[in-house]
């Protein structure tokens, strides 16, 4: 058998055929372009690429404590196989705000993705599409939400989309992002609580290097017709004063729980607070009719020294996890990790930097390698560890 004889990459389903895919292209003389363990992404993205765009998407706040407590959070817990169950039929799939998709797993929002890619947003959501997945667009991203749902629809029309807000200090730049999202098919809000403010990034500023102030990943706001009205001059004649307006309103630190209330009144479809990490806060998201929520400490980006998400989940998912939906990022890096997130409480992980490494060193291909290297890694976890499904990890399959 040679690789010509094989039909086209399995598609979403059996995720773990894209191992046999590899040892078959390999009888062809071909081996991945890119590693299959992610974590080595990173290094080869510091050797490929510029040195603002991976200091930016690499950084963290201060000396990087968080991003390590996040790899330590996963790393204490060790998975504990259990043998002679038949796993031959597995389903990854699960349902998220009351769509079914093909695995537990999304593409977390990560913004002003041209500095990785000149593709950038459309080629990382063209990605999820061709894979089932959801594609969660930052407001922040060098392309507009409408070009986005355009390039996902060229994939599949039923491909999952869902909208990051950054919330804004103006109220009628908030009503009007959100009613364009939800006019091109965005169906879920994830509001995010951690960056009311932009914490102490070392990389970007030993390098000066803040992507915004050059017009850079402001490409929703620069559109919209409510933040235009606040300008004296169109974008393209005072990029300057659209850049100092865009950093003006970007974010409202007075935002309380108070406020969600307004963001229910202009969105109809389900609302995930990103950035939770106190069990006492969970409550409150599900007090307050919230839909989900995404343990995440923003990938170590913002509160250094802060707890590690994966030390936050457990009592998370014990407070809340019977009441709304609990999702969670920050350290996600193999198949293993997704088992022990799912395994701690959560439903579905979110995939931040490895798919933007992906994305900077192969563009599409490269994040549908990404993901499809994650997910076969899971599947075979799963398997191997005597579960056929996501939905039958609880705690008792790990141990610290
Ligand atoms: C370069 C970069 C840009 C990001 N931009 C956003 C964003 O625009 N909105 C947001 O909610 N989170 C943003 N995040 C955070 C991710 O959504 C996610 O929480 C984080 O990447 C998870 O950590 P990990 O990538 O280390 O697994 C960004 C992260 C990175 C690395």
């Amino acid at each position: 058998m040679t690789a010509s004889d094989v039909p086209n990459p399995v598609p979403a389903k059996d995720w773990s055929a894209f191992q046999f895919e590899i040892y078959l292209n390999g009888l062809a003389g071909t081996v991945p372009r890119l590693p299959t363990d992610l974590t080595r992404l990173e290094e080869i993205a510091e050797r490929r690429l510029g040195p603002g765009p991976v200091g930016y998407v690499a950084g963290a706040a201060g000396d990087g404590k968080t991003v390590r407590a996040n790899r330590e959070a996963l790393d204490r817990w060790r998975i504990v196989p259990r043998m002679l169950r038949d796993v031959r039929q597995r389903d990854l799939s699960v349902e998220l705000f009351g769509t079914r998709v093909p695995a537990p797993v999304a593409l977390a929002p990560v913004g002003v993705l041209s500095i990785m890619h000149p593709d950038a947003e459309p080629a990382a959501a063209r990605a999820a599409a061709a894979q089932g997945l959801p594609f969660i667009l930052s407001t922040a991203s060098s392309t507009t939400l409408e070009q986005v749902a355009e390039a996902m629809d060229s994939v599949s029309a039923a491909a999952e989309r869902w909208f990051q807000l950054y919330w804004p200090k103006d109220r009628e730049v908030t009503v009007s992002l959100l009613t364009r999202a939800a006019k091109a098919g965005y169906r879920v809000l994830v509001v995010t609580l951690d960056t009311w403010l932009l914490a102490w990034r070392p990389r970007d500023l030993d390098q000066a290097y803040l992507p915004f102030l050059r017009g850079v990943g402001t490409a929703n706001y620069f559109s919209d017709p409510a933040f235009q009205a606040g300008l004296a001059k169109p974008v393209h004649e005072d990029l300057n004063a659209a850049v100092l307006h865009f950093a003006q309103m970007f974010a409202d630190p007075a935002k309380t729980w108070a406020d969600l209330a307004f963001l229910r009144e202009h969105w109809d479809g389900p609302i995930v607070l990103k950035g939770v990490l106190h069990p006492d806060d969970a409550r409150r998201a599900a007090d307050a009719g919230m839909d989900g929520l995404v343990v995440s400490n923003h990938g170590g980006r913002q509160v250094n020294g802060s707890i590690g998400a994966a030390d936050a989940l457990p009592g998370i998912a014990r407070a809340v996890g019977d009441q709304i939906t609990v999702l969670f990022d920050s350290g996600v890096r193999s198949g293993d990790d997704v088992f022990k997130a799912l395994a701690l409480g959560a439903q579905a992980v979110l995939l931040g930097r490895p798919y933007a490494y992906g994305l900077g060193l192969d563009g599409q291909a490269g994040v549908e390698h990404v993901l499809r290297c994650l997910l076969a890694e899971f599947d075979l976890t799963l398997a191997l560890s005597g579960y056929t499904e996501p939905g039958q990890l609880t705690p008792d399959a790990l141990v610290r």
